[in-house]
């Protein structure tokens, strides 16, 4: 029985799955009304609010999930890559509770959290070619095995969340973007304005979604749009995104005999991405296998799966009280005797 946790960014997150991978709870607390007049996160307020909730959602979790802390075995926490004084909380609690309960520690990667998630609803098929689009981050990887995982190419600049959040603020639709995006978008023409995207110099294997938003600017400042325009303009925009998703997705398929995608992140929250994607693993061949939108945004349940898949890579610290003296001490009598490290 895993415990996985993520503060990584402005949600709660704790969750219970059994070693089979089945989530027994996935309690989230959202934040986004505290930051929504602010226009955008403040990192601040985000750690305070974590160090608020966690005790409270542990308490949940276990609730939920029917189990006592004796039945723990492991605790799976996000250490990289998030908001810092974030992160910090959730590790800190993280560490405190397998300290008291003597249980194992990973500490696991967000993206490999994202990059897994599918799997939580799905059976994976090797290899596949995984998709995480975030908030924060927008990135391809070659995978042939849990533990066979491959960086092939990533947004050289803006994620495609961050896209959406930030085109959204130049319409005035608040945060976060994405969904208000979406739902603006309903009955637009997607080919009412065109946004074009910008070639990477660097390599095909690269994106770029900065452009966009300096593009939404520079027609935003020729003529802003009309409150009845509005639906067209972000149709184009999300248009704009999937488009580049879609065609960095046909070339990596074309380069490499991937038996399946998998999309995750918040980003695949998005039916216009979803769908656009999915005829094009009909049109290869290639079996799509999308994160259940429960999963799509930040989560504890994949920290706690991607623990379980990967543990010889998630890093694993036994926190054993007595270890840790004894390396101290020794540590001291060297430094005392002047001895090397
Ligand atoms: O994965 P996530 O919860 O947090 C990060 O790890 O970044 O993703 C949040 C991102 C935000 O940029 C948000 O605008 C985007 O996911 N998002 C969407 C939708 N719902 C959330 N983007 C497009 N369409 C949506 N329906
Ligand atoms: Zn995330």
């Amino acid at each position: 029985m895993i415990l996985g946790i993520d503060t990584s960014c402005d949600d709660t997150s704790l969750a219970l799955l059994d070693t089979n991978g089945k989530v027994l709870a996935n309690v989230i607390s959202s934040q986004t009304e505290q930051h929504a007049s602010h226009g955008g996160i403040v990192p601040e307020l985000a750690s305070r609010s974590h160090m608020e909730v966690l005790p409270r959602l542990y308490a949940e979790t276990l609730h939920q999930a029917n189990v006592s802390e004796a039945d723990l075995t492991g605790i799976a926490v996000t250490h990289t890559p998030g908001l810092i004084g974030c992160l910090l909380v959730g590790v800190s609690f993280a560490k405190a509770l397998a300290y008291r309960l003597k249980i194992p520690l990973y500490a696991v990667n967000h993206l490999d959290g994202h990059l897994l998630s599918p799997f939580l609803t799905h059976s994976p098929v090797f290899p596949f070619l995984g998709l995480v689009v975030s908030g924060g981050h927008t990135a391809f990887y070659q995978v042939k095995a849990f533990d066979d995982i491959c960086l092939v190419g990533q947004t050289v600049d803006d994620a495609a969340g961050e896209a959406f959040d930030k085109t959204a603020k130049q319409l005035g639709l608040g945060y976060p973007g994405g969904a208000a995006i979406e739902e603006m978008a309903i009955g637009g023409n997607s080919q009412h304005l065109t946004f074009r995207t910008v070639k990477v110099k660097m390599g095909k294997q690269y994106l770029s979604f900065s452009g966009l938003k300096t593009a939404v600017a520079q027609a935003i400042f020729k003529q802003a749009p009309a409150a009845g325009d509005l639906p067209h303009w972000c149709a184009s925009i999300q248009e704009a995104i999937v488009k580049q998703l879609a065609s960095k997705t046909t070339l990596f398929l074309s380069e490499f005999p991937y038996k399946s995608v998998a999309l995750s992140g918040g980003v695949a929250m998005n039916t216009a991405l979803r769908e656009r994607l999915s005829r094009v693993c009909l049109e290869q061949g290639v079996d799509f296998l999308a994160a259940d939108k429960k999963y799509c945004t930040d989560n504890a349940a994949m920290i706690a799966y991607a623990a379980l898949k990967r543990p010889k890579l998630a890093d694993i610290f036994l926190l054993n009280p007595q270890a840790t003296q004894k390396i101290q001490a020794r540590q001291l009598l060297r430094e005392m005797s002047g001895g090397g490290s």
